[in-house]
């Protein structure tokens, strides 16, 4: 029996676009694979809400973050994490002998400008990083606030992970000013895992090219080059079906669904979850004003056993997902992203609120 997952990627994903991905293969330098190559970036574009470069990548998005950390910073970064992911992006850079310093908060919290602002008016950074939405906590941070401090510092080069939100909620890109964000297809885009997009400031390329041992398979100054200079190619041979299936639902999520009406759904689907929390007894453990829209990471305060729940709901069809990592057992999650939709989640809290009551 297939599971409908429930947890925050990957997703289930909609059988016209699995059909997609078994297209037939062609040339990967074919003109039309230029041609797809395209299309997807101008709308890649729409759902990022930016003008620039828009970069793929045959890997999960982590990939395209190690590619970032190290293509970039040529004096030192500083990280800021909220979370698993947040950490991420830290060890990155450690085991890419990138020099970093990595400000944690408290799980459960998020990055506030005050903070972010600090450690840039040292001058000691040309990059800093922030987790648009950290899935493990279900914090979603204040990226308006922090764009807002950040124009005292435009010449540091600003990183975001908006692997678990980017087609669910807004990120502004050119708005906020960010030059290098990055997210993957198996989450609020409804795709399988196995491709990772980015979009990228010029400035930052023409200054990534002054930094050395950018490494080859995630260099940014080459994978920017390919979409540049030779329009819409891939520097190696890049996943198709994956840019068959993207191409399919880029086309869905514009002028099917709508990127407004999208945005509303997620927005609906994350109230109901943390209402459901909130009635069955339990607590977020986001503060109000930072809570994910596509994830909700719920306390434990009932004290009950997660992996017990988790058994029961799976026999009925739904896989839980537990805490992530150090939060195991301490907090549970309800994802609400992608094609989900409102009577989905609505059918899925009522098996866990049955289930509760028989634990
Ligand atoms: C916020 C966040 N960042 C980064 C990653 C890593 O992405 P991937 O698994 O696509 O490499 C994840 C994966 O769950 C994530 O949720």
């Amino acid at each position: 029996m297939h599971k409908k997952l429930f947890i925050p990627g990957p997703v289930d994903v909609r059988q016209d676009i699995l059909d997609a991905f078994a297209t037939p293969m062609i040339g990967h330098r074919a003109k039309d694979v230029m041609t797809l190559q395209e299309r997807i970036s101008d709308n890649l574009r729409k759902v990022f809400h930016t003008e620039n470069a828009i970069i793929l990548s045959t890997s999960s998005g982590t990939g395209l973050m190690e590619g970032a950390i190290r293509s970039f910073t040529a004096k030192r970064a500083v990280v800021f994490s909220v979370g698993a992911f947040g950490n991420r992006w830290a060890e990155l850079g450690e085991t890419n002998g990138v020099p970093v310093d990595k400000v944690e908060v408290e799980w459960g919290n998020p990055t506030l400008p005050d903070v972010v602002d600090d450690y840039l008016s040292t001058g000691k950074y040309d990059v800093f990083t922030i987790t648009h939405n950290e899935t493990s906590t279900g914090i979603m941070n204040p990226v308006e606030a922090i764009a807002d401090m950040r124009k005292k510092y435009p010449d540091v080069f600003w990183l975001v992970d908006a692997v678990s939100s980017m087609g669910g909620v807004k990120i502004d890109v050119d708005k906020l000013g960010i030059d290098v964000c990055i997210t993957s297809t198996q989450k609020c885009l409804g795709l399988p895992p196995g491709m990772a997009c980015a979009s990228v400031t010029e400035r930052a390329i023409d200054y990534a090219k002054k930094v050395k041992n950018r490494g080859f398979y995630f260099d940014f100054v080459t994978l920017y080059k390919f979409v540049k200079d030779k329009p819409y190619q891939y520097p190696t041979t890049p996943s198709l079906p994956h840019m068959f299936g993207l191409d399919k639902q880029l086309d869905y999520i514009l002028n099917v669904e709508g990127l407004e009406n999208r945005y509303a759904r997620h927005a609906a689907m994350a109230k109901t979850a943390q209402k459901w929390a909130v009635d069955n007894g339990f607590e977020l453990l986001a503060g109000e004003g930072y809570r994910s829209n596509t994830v909700t990471t719920i306390k434990n305060t009932r004290g009950i056993v997660v992996g017990d729940l988790g058994k029961r709901v799976g026999e009925k069809g739904y896989l839980l997902s537990n805490g992530y990592g150090s939060l195991k057992e301490k907090t549970f999650r309800i994802a609400h992203m992608a094609d989900r939709t409102p009577e989905e989640l609505q059918a899925y809290l009522d098996v866990l609120s049955a289930e509760l009551k028989t634990l």
